[in-house]
Order: structure tokens, then C-alpha cells, then sequence
């Protein structure tokens, strides 16, 4: 990745005050691999929705084709199915996923299906190129994310 890009991704995560310091970091471990699989899935989630963001907040300038890129990147991941990094006996070790994510399964699982509802909307809305439906979209997705972390993640990691 050109550096300016990575700045730029960056700045756009820190200014949407997604979490940089676990970005820092492999959240590759080889004990905990659903942990593991399902923490790089959000940062990738994170970095396609973060620049999103940050252009509608007029924080880095409009591009519409990169705005087609995220979308469309961020829709492709949520087709892949996440629940295999939420498996049984997965709530230990280092996480901020809640216990209760494991007692109310479905209710998670609807959770993040509001977010591929969302995502979709966000992709059709890019392909369709009015800024403010756009906007609509990306505020209706950041609303799925903050819908799920509310109740099931938490704000340090446990142990
Ligand atoms: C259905 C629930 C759910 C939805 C929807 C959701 N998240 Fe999360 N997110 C979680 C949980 C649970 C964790 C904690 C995972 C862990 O630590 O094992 C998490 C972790 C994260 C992390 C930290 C990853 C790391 O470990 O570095 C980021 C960043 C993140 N989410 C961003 C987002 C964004 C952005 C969206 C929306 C576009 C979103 N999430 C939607 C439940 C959700």
C-alpha cells in the first residue's frame, strides 16, 4: 500500500474512533484462532466502513470511486460467515466479546444480519451515486455496528 494511502486510512480509522492500538498488533494466535478469525474480519470491516465515514463527516475529501471500493469490499465481507469465529468455548482468552453473545445467539446473529442488510444498501446506494442517499446508507450501517457493540462488545479486552 503507497504510504499516503495508509496515512490516510489512518487517519480516517482514528477519526472515527474505531480502536487503532489492536491494529498495531497480529491478531494472529495460534490458541485462539476463532478469536483470531473473527477480530481481523472486524478490522477489515473497519477499514472499508472507517474512510466511508470519515467522507461523509467532510473529514477527507469525496471520492466517488474509492466510495464504490469500500462499499463493495465491505458487502463482499459480509457474505462470508463470521458465526465460524463465534463457535462454543470461543468467549475466553483475549476478546472483548461478551458471554452474552453465547446465551442470546440469535438475537447476535440478527444483529449481524441487519449489518449485511445494511451493507447491501450501502453498496447499491455507491453504484447509484447520489451523495446524500449515500450518506443516509453510511449512517444506517454505522448504526448496525453501534446496535451490535453496544450490547455484545466490550470496551477492554478480558481475560
Ligand atoms: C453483530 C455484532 C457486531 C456488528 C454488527 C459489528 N460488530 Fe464490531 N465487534 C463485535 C464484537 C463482538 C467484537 C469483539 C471481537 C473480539 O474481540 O473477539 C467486535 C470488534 C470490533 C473491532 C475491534 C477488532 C479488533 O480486535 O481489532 C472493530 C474495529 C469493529 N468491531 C468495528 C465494527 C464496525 C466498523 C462495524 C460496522 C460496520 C461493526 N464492528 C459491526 C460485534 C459486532
Amino acid at each position: 500500500m503507497p504510504r499516503s494511502l495508509r496515512k490516510y486510512m489512518l487517519a480516517a480509522t482514528a477519526v472515527t474512533g474505531l480502536a487503532l492500538a489492536p491494529l498495531a498488533v497480529s491478531h494472529l494466535n495460534d490458541k485462539e484462532v476463532q478469536q483470531s478469525y473473527r477480530q481481523s474480519w472486524f478490522t477489515l470491516v473497519a477499514l472499508n466502513f472507517g474512510p466511508m465515514a470519515s467522507t461523509v463527516k467532510g473529514e477527507i475529501p469525496w471520492n466517488d470511486d474509492m466510495m464504490k471500493g469500500w462499499a463493495n469490499d465491505l458487502a463482499t465481507l459480509t457474505t462470508l460467515n463470521i458465526m465460524r469465529g463465534f463457535g462454543e468455548g470461543s468467549d475466553k482468552g483475549t476478546t472483548r466479546a461478551k458471554p452474552e453473545i453465547w446465551q442470546n445467539k440469535a438475537d447476535f446473529e440478527s444483529k449481524m444480519n441487519d449489518l449485511k442488510t445494511a451493507t447491501a444498501a450501502l453498496q447499491e446506494a455507491t453504484a447509484g451515486g447520489d451523495r446524500k442517499a449515500i450518506a443516509e446508507a453510511v449512517g444506517a450501517a454505522g448504526e448496525a455496528c453501534k446496535a451490535c457493540h453496544d450490547e455484545y462488545k466490550s470496551k477492554d479486552y478480558l481475560y
